[in-house]
């Protein structure tokens, strides 16, 4: 499973990157708030550190809105996948842009019919929300594996690329469903190597070194 870093916070990102950690990033208009920074700027600078995908997301309404901002964002760097939401103009857009040849990243999926149509429209990748379908009751996880058994019945090349992702358990559970990507605020990801039993471990082993007098340098 490939990581997407989920953030406009180009020091996490570096960070993350030097570990190898990083395969792209994904941003949203509320990243980009987030971050307190101009929007090509930040992108640019994302898209010039990472050699993966990097979301930038349109705002247009309109399908030829979507279109030129696109575009517009596109020119940023090569490896910049425009991202449009799941609404009819939004399937519009893609449908133009991916069959231009740019990467497209649909936004804002909560059903596998949004997913099937976004395939249909040349996607190049799916976002399914997981943590804001947890939010309202529902199993963001069932939607994942719903769309992995879609896509693998027919064939589609869309990559599901697991968003909204508040745990590191979230992780586990793309994975194992065979998400293709999954996209992650930083924190989530280095959560990913905690367990108190390496602590506890660590703090018994380093006792008992001490205790030992010895020194390895
Ligand atoms: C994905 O591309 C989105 O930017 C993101 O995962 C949304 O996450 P949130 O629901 O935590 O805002």
């Amino acid at each position: 499973m490939k990581f997407f870093v989920d953030t406009a916070d180009t020091a996490a990102i570096r960070d993350l990157h030097e570990l190898g950690m990083v395969d792209g990033v994904t941003t949203n208009p509320s990243l980009i708030h987030k971050s307190g920074r101009d929007i090509k700027e930040v992108i640019k600078e994302i898209a010039e550190m990472v050699e993966g995908p990097v979301s930038a997301e349109t705002v247009a309404t309109d399908a030829d809105g979507m279109i030129a901002e696109g575009l517009e964002l596109k020119k940023l760097g090569e490896n910049i996948a425009i991202k449009v939401p799941l609404t009819w103009d939004g399937l519009k857009a893609c449908k133009k842009l991916s069959g231009d040849g740019h990467m497209v990243n649909v936004t804002l999926c909560f059903s596998a019919n949004q997913a099937l149509l976004a395939a249909k429209a040349g996607a190049t990748f799916i976002s399914p929300f997981i943590g804001r379908l947890d939010d309202i009751n529902l199993d963001g996880m069932d939607l994942i594996a719903d769309i992995r058994e879609i896509y693998d019945n027919y064939g589609f090349e869309t990559q599901i690329l697991a968003a909204s992702i508040r745990s590191a358990n979230h992780m586990t559970e793309a994975a194992k469903i065979g998400a293709d990507v999954a996209t992650a605020p930083p924190d989530v990801i280095r959560k990913m190597a905690a367990h108190p039993l390496t602590d506890k471990g660590l703090e018994g082993f380093l006792k008992d070194w001490a205790a030992t007098g010895q020194s390895i340098l």
